[in-house]
């Protein structure tokens, strides 16, 4: 741990007076001397194992749904456990929270980008959007930005009813409280929390003075303090984060670390699973076939093969072995084993990071000149500061807009994040490079806000519940060549005016007396593609959504 900091230490010396975070990530992807000597420890132990030609149960990614579930089964030493990853053994800068959308540059993201969108997108190169989604052991849990967030009880009671048996709040529940290992103040008692499983929950180590402003502005229009982890969420609350002491805790480090000496789980990285051996006559999957150093193997499996390649690749993985659309699979010459469909709902919660406020303070938004100063460092080595703050979110509120009704009026349709910053806080390096906006939207409309004399900061909405549904396909039966996204973000208008509603939400924290304490407004400086709108009409806004969001 000591060489650890000594080394980000250095790296920050070094790079003083250069755009500092982004050679961080350069460096990292250009030294594999500093990955390995980061890593060095966990990939030794996991590339000494000789593996088995049978195992019980052979787990195909090794992200939380992947390392939970090894964890679990080798509980029972009876069963031995093969958990296969494409990815490696993440490092240092994965622990560092601030960093969280610069992981979106790095090799631990597959980087896949969608299909070019008519009503979406607008603000990104090539007008496509990011499809990010780790590949390491911890999956996307290595790049994500740690939000611990459970969901809707609704949704869940709403899968239980369609048939989903086991899926209701009150019986996932207590698998949520037995992986979460809790610190957060105030619920030491709660039935909600619980203190003692694998995974680190606990409020974000720092607070700026904008995050309590918003928390304190939300309650003046209505928003009670929730825990949003309790099944009740319209409200706002300060960020729950999977961290621990202020690093990020993924979950590789908390499944997976602290039990890599049973001897009944192997784990390979670098290694890519092509295919699930299923027998045709019975159905039954029986093994997996991967690559191996470029080498092809064939693992069987004694009990069951556990897919969990994430929400993109499980899908592949599934074409590539017969299960599919009969249409689909004929394209691309996979026999058919079983027809279902594959790949055709996909849908996710867009973001829009388009609505910043300038304020009159001076020194409070958080900014990479002041993230590298070394007092700031000293702080992270002590679990403090703002470099522990996930991605620069800090807060969250949970809003019901009055144009949906889900199911009563509990369930919110728009998240409004908090971050303490924006694309300007890097230079345009972190945040606006992973979600790929454009030279001409950033140096027209972002880059004044570089001057470290002008404060700002973002609330980000987040659309739950979208009607806009895509679908993705394989391009070749090749396990290599990427599947192509079409999302279809606000195909169907709806979701557009759902987010303006959030938008409005949003505009109206600068009437609370907390905003105007500070003198923060709207910064409206307009984007060029939706400049010939007036600014902040609601047109301008449907402008910015097809813009910005991703
Ligand atoms: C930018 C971003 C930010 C996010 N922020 C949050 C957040 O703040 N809070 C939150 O709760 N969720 C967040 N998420 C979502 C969350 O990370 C995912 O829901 C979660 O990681 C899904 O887990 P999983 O196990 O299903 O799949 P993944 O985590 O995607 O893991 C799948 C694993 O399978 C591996 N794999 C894929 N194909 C193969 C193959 N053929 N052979 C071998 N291995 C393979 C991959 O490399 C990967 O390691 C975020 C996601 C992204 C992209
Ligand atoms: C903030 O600055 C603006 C522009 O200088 C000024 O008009 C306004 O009165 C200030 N507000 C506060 C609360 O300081």
């Amino acid at each position: 741990m000591k060489l650890l900091l000594l080394v980000i230490c250095l790296l920050i010396e070094i790079n003083y007076s250069l755009s500092v975070l982004e050679s961080f990530v350069k460096r990292a992807k250009q030294s594999e001397f500093f990955a390995k000597l980061i890593n060095q420890k966990h990939t030794a132990i996991v590339e000494k194992q000789r593996y088995f030609d049978h195992y019980d149960f052979i787990i195909v990614g090794s992200g939380p749904g992947g390392c939970v579930l090894a964890n679990r089964l080798t509980e029972n030493k009876k069963w031995n456990v093969l958990l296969i990853e494409a990815g490696k053994v993440e490092t240092a800068l994965q622990d560092v929270p601030v960093l969280a959308a610069y992981m979106q540059s790095t090799a631990f993201n597959w980087g896949f980008v969608s299909e070019p969108q008519a009503g979406s997108c607008f603000g990104m190169d090539e007008n496509r959007c990011g499809f990010p989604r780790g590949k390491a052991l911890g999956g996307t849990s290595v790049i994500n930005y740690m939000i611990y967030n459970r969901g809707n009880k609704n949704d869940f009671d709403r899968w239980a009813a369609a048939g989903n048996y086991g899926w209701s709040w009150n019986e996932v529940l207590p698998y949520f409280l037995k992986s979460e290992r809790s610190t957060l103040e105030g619920f030491e008692n709660s039935p909600y929390h619980n203190r003692h499983g694998e995974m680190s929950v606990e409020y974000n180590r720092h607070r700026t003075l904008y995050s309590k402003l918003f928390v304190k502005a939300s309650n003046h229009l209505g928003l009670r303090e929730v825990d949003y982890n309790s099944g009740q969420q319209l409200g706002v609350s300060f960020l729950q984060a999977n961290t621990l002491n202020g690093r990020r805790h993924s979950a590789f480090k908390a499944f997976i670390e602290p039990i890599l000496n049973r001897p009944n789980l192997h784990v390979m990285i670098n290694t890519r699973a092509t295919k699930v051996l299923i027998d045709p006559s019975t159905k039954i999957a029986y093994g997996v076939e991967l690559l191996r150093n470029r080498k092809r193997y064939r693992i069987l499996a004694r009990k069951e093969v556990i897919l969990s390649a994430g929400t993109f690749m499980s899908p592949q993985i599934l074409m590539l072995s017969g299960i599919g659309m009969k249409s689909d699979l004929n394209r691309i010459g996979v026999p058919v084993i079983q027809e279902l469909p594959v790949g055709k709902i996909m849908y996710d919660h867009t973001t829009h990071i388009g609505v910043v406020f300038v304020a009159n303070t001076t020194g409070e938004s958080l900014n990479s000149d002041r993230a590298i100063q070394p007092n700031n460092v000293v702080k992270f080595l002590h679990g403090q500061g703002i470099l522990t703050v996930p991605g620069g979110v800090e807060a969250l509120g949970f809003i019901k807009t009055n144009i949906n009704n889900f199911r009563g009026e509990t369930v919110p349709d728009v998240e409004l994040i908090f971050l303490a910053g924006g694309y300007f806080s890097d230079e345009g390096t972190g945040v606006r490079r992973g979600i790929r906006i454009t030279d001409k939207i950033y140096n027209s409309v972002y880059k004044r806000l570089e001057d470290r004399s002008i404060d700002a900061f973002t609330v980000a909405q987040m659309l739950f519940h979208p009607k806009s549904v895509g679908y993705l396909e394989l391009k070749s039966s090749n396990p290599f060549h990427w599947p192509k996204f079409y999302h279809n973000f606000f195909k169907n208008a709806d979701d557009v005016e759902t987010m303006l509603e959030g938008i409005k939400a949003t505009l109206k924290l600068v009437n609370t007396p907390q905003f105007k304490s500070i003198g923060a407004r709207v910064y409206s400086v307009p984007l060029p593609n939706c400049a010939h709108i007036h600014f902040g009409t609601d047109d301008y806004w449907r402008c910015s959504i097809r813009t910005l969001s991703s």
